[in-house]
């Protein structure tokens, strides 16, 4: 079994191969692709709030022929107060061949795949605080891909950066694709620390300027300190997509949004629905993706 925690696990090549599965298991009739992973079983483990990447999870699984057993924990016996250890350790002995984690802590996954590391279960992160989402990560490349060529490409990224677990895994993964121009436009607050492969930009404009792709991100508002001194409540002033925001953009720019949306918050519904945006190809995506990473970690 194969862990995916971190997508800088993958290389390239990993990430070609993952897309190339992905395109196969696309064109496979549906009694084919339930074939791949019959007899196999699955836990999902969500200790956060999930609609996509729960959702897209279970239907790929299930699309493959796996068992899934979705847990609700806000029902389960952490409530009584067992440990996240003896959780994952008493699913552990059920013998599934794969967990699906989501987490608050960063790294948490790692941890994981340290507890359970004499059983022969693959850890797939479905999210793990600010730190990584390797699947989501690798959906967003994949959709981005379908539109544009390999690069290198300008890249937008707006929002707040450093509490996403989403724009990290997707920074990654463009590092390890090729060699892109990488601006990120927020508030000084929440951009991360910096990295060779971005440029944090001055201003809207210029984070937008002549941009192949923009990717929009919430405010992960759960993550953030009480004692920031941003403006929200004129948020979209500032760092919002609409149409005369986009006009920086090259006129065939896509737009990217990994979901939730907070509309009239960081995006319009004008530019939501729009006809540059991709933001419900990236949630079919999703379930394509994860049918080639489950085949890749449950094989
Ligand atoms: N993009 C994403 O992780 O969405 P969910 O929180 O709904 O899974």
């Amino acid at each position: 079994m194969n862990n995916l925690t971190d997508i800088k696990q993958l290389s390239r090549s990993d990430i070609l191969a993952l897309f190339k599965k992905a395109d196969e298991i696309k064109g496979m009739s549906n009694s084919e692709r339930h074939t791949l992973l019959q007899h196999r079983s699955v836990f999902t483990v969500f200790f956060e709030n999930s609609t996509r990447t729960s959702a897209s999870f279970q239907l790929a699984a299930q699309r493959l022929g796996t068992h899934v057993v979705s847990l609700n924990m806000a029902k389960s016996s952490t409530q009584k107060g067992e440990s996240m250890r003896d959780t994952l350790l008493t699913l552990a002995a059920m013998q599934p061949d794969g967990l699906i984690i989501r987490h608050h802590d960063d790294g948490f996954c790692n941890l994981a795949s340290i507890w359970l590391k004499k059983h022969n279960i693959a850890i797939i992160n479905a999210g793990d605080g600010c730190n990584q989402h390797p699947t989501q990560g690798l959906l967003d490349l994949y959709t981005l891909y379908q539109h544009k060529d390999t690069g290198p490409l300008n890249i937008a990224i707006i929002g707040d950066i450093k509490h996403s677990r989403v724009a990290s895994s997707l920074i990654d993964g463009l590092e390890i694709m090729s060699n892109n121009d990488i601006r990120l436009f927020g508030p000084t607050e929440l951009m991360p620390n910096p990295r060779n492969a971005v440029r944090i930009a001055e201003s809207m404009q210029d984070a937008l300027d002549d941009a192949d792709v923009v990717v929009m991100l919430r405010i992960q508002k759960e993550r953030l300190p009480h004692n920031l001194n941003i403006d929200f409540d004129n948020w979209h002033e500032h760092y919002g997509l609409n149409e005369n925001t986009l006009r920086y953009c090259k006129p065939d720019a896509i737009v990217m949004h990994p979901g939730p949306m907070n509309r009239g918050v960081e995006i319009i519904d004008a530019v939501a629905d729009g006809p540059q945006s991709v933001i419900l190809e990236q949630v079919t995506n999703g379930v394509i993706i994860r049918q080639a990473v489950l085949s890749y970690c449950l094989a």
